[in-house]
C-alpha cells in the first residue's frame, strides 16, 4: 500500500464520526440471507424441551415443528437444520434407525415439504444420533469403518432425499463419501438434491452441547480424532475441499465456527465454491450464557456473525438465527 498520507492531514477518524458515515463505509454488512436454523427434533407429543447450557434452544416434537417453520419462512430464514434427538431405545451397533423411514428427521422433512416449499430443508448424513456408542460410523475393532459405512450413508441420503430434503449435508470426515452419494442421488432421480459437505471439520471440543441434545455425550467413547481433523492444520482442509469439490459437493462447510476464521479466509482465497460456516453449540453457550450472565453485552451476537462474513463466509449456521433476524433488516 502506498500514498496513505499520514496525520495530521488524515485523520481516520473522520469517516467514523458519525453514524451514517460508519454505514456508508462498511465493508460487510449480515442479513437474513445468511443465516441456516438448526432445529433439534425429538419423539412425543407437545413437547418443548430446553437443551442444556444453551438458554433459548429447544428440542420440539413434531406436531409443533410446523409452528417453528411458519416463523422462519415469515422471517425470511433461507434455511433449516434438522437433527434428532433419538430414543436411546432406538439405538444399536450399526445405527439402523438412520435407515427408518419413520425415524424423526424423515418424518419431519416429509411433514414440513408437504406443506411448505419457500425453505430450504437440510439434514445431516451421518449416524451418530443413532448409534449406540455414539460415534459416526459403525466401528470394527473399535475403528470407524470408512467403506462400510458409506454403504449406509448412501441409503440414508436416498431415504432422506426421497422424503424431501433439499441439502444433504455429510458431517462425519470420511472419505470418499461426497463422490459415492452424488452417483447414487444422481441414478436415482435426484440430481438436483443438493449437497453440502462438512468438507472441513475439526475434532473440536466445542460441540459437547450438541452431542448433549442429540443424545450420544454420554455414549460416546473415546474421540473422533481418527476422522475429524486435527485443529493443528490448515492446509490439510484445503486438500479435503479440493477432493470435495472434484467429487461434486455444490458448497462446504467449515467447523466449528469462531476459532477457524482463517480456515474460512484460506478457502475462499482458494476456491470459488461458496463456503459456509458452523458456530456450534460450545459457541453459542459460552456467547449466550456470557450475555445471560451481564460477562458480555447482546451486541456481541452481531459481531461474533459479521466475524464470519469478514473472513468470506457465505452463510452462517447457527443457533442465534432466530434471535439475530429479529434486529436484521
Ligand atoms: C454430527 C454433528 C455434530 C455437530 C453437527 N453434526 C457433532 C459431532 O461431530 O460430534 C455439532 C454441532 C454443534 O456442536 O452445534 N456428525
Amino acid at each position: 500500500m502506498k500514498n496513505l498520507g499520514s496525520y495530521p492531514a488524515v485523520r481516520l477518524r473522520r469517516n467514523r464520526k458519525t453514524e451514517w458515515s460508519r454505514r456508508l463505509i462498511s465493508e460487510n454488512n449480515l442479513s437474513v440471507n445468511d443465516l441456516i436454523w438448526p432445529l433439534f427434533l425429538t419423539e412425543g407429543k407437545n413437547i418443548k424441551i430446553p437443551i442444556k447450557n444453551m438458554p433459548g434452544v429447544y428440542k420440539y416434537s413434531l406436531d409443533k415443528i410446523e409452528k417453528i417453520i411458519e416463523k422462519a419462512i415469515s422471517k425470511k430464514i433461507p434455511m433449516v437444520a434438522l437433527f434428532p434427538n433419538t430414543p436411546i431405545s432406538k439405538k444399536n451397533l450399526r445405527g439402523s434407525e438412520a435407515l427408518s423411514k419413520n425415524n424423526l428427521v424423515c418424518k419431519a422433512l416429509k411433514l414440513i415439504k408437504k406443506n411448505y416449499n419457500e425453505i430450504g430443508l437440510m439434514a445431516d448424513v451421518a449416524l451418530d444420533p443413532y448409534t449406540s456408542h455414539g460415534h459416526d460410523g459403525i466401528l470394527k475393532k473399535n475403528y470407524v469403518d470408512n467403506d462400510e459405512t458409506i454403504k449406509i450413508l448412501i441409503k440414508q441420503s436416498l431415504l432422506q432425499a426421497e422424503m424431501g430434503c433439499d441439502v444433504i449435508a455429510p458431517s462425519d470426515m470420511m472419505d470418499g463419501r461426497i463422490g459415492e452419494i452424488r452417483k447414487a442421488l444422481d441414478k436415482n432421480g435426484f440430481k438436483l438434491v443438493q449437497i453440502l459437505s462438512y468438507a472441513v471439520k475439526y475434532a473440536s471440543n466445542f460441540y459437547g452441547p450438541f452431542r448433549d441434545a442429540v443424545g450420544s455425550k454420554n455414549l460416546l467413547k473415546s474421540n473422533k480424532k481418527n476422522y475429524q481433523m486435527d485443529f493443528r492444520n490448515a492446509k490439510e482442509a484445503l486438500r479435503e475441499v479440493a477432493l470435495d469439490i472434484s467429487e461434486g459437493a455444490d458448497f462446504v462447510m467449515v467447523k466449528p465456527g469462531m476459532p477457524y476464521l482463517d480456515i474460512i479466509k484460506l478457502i475462499k482465497d482458494n476456491f470459488k465454491i461458496p463456503v459456509f460456516a458452523y458456530q456450534v453449540s460450545g459457541e453459542y453457550s459460552l456467547i449466550k450464557n456470557g450475555i445471560n450472565n451481564k460477562i458480555i453485552n447482546e451486541n456481541a451476537i452481531y459481531e461474533s456473525l459479521i466475524s464470519f462474513k469478514r473472513a468470506g463466509a457465505n452463510a452462517i449456521v447457527t443457533y442465534f438465527a432466530d434471535q439475530i433476524s429479529n434486529k436484521l433488516k
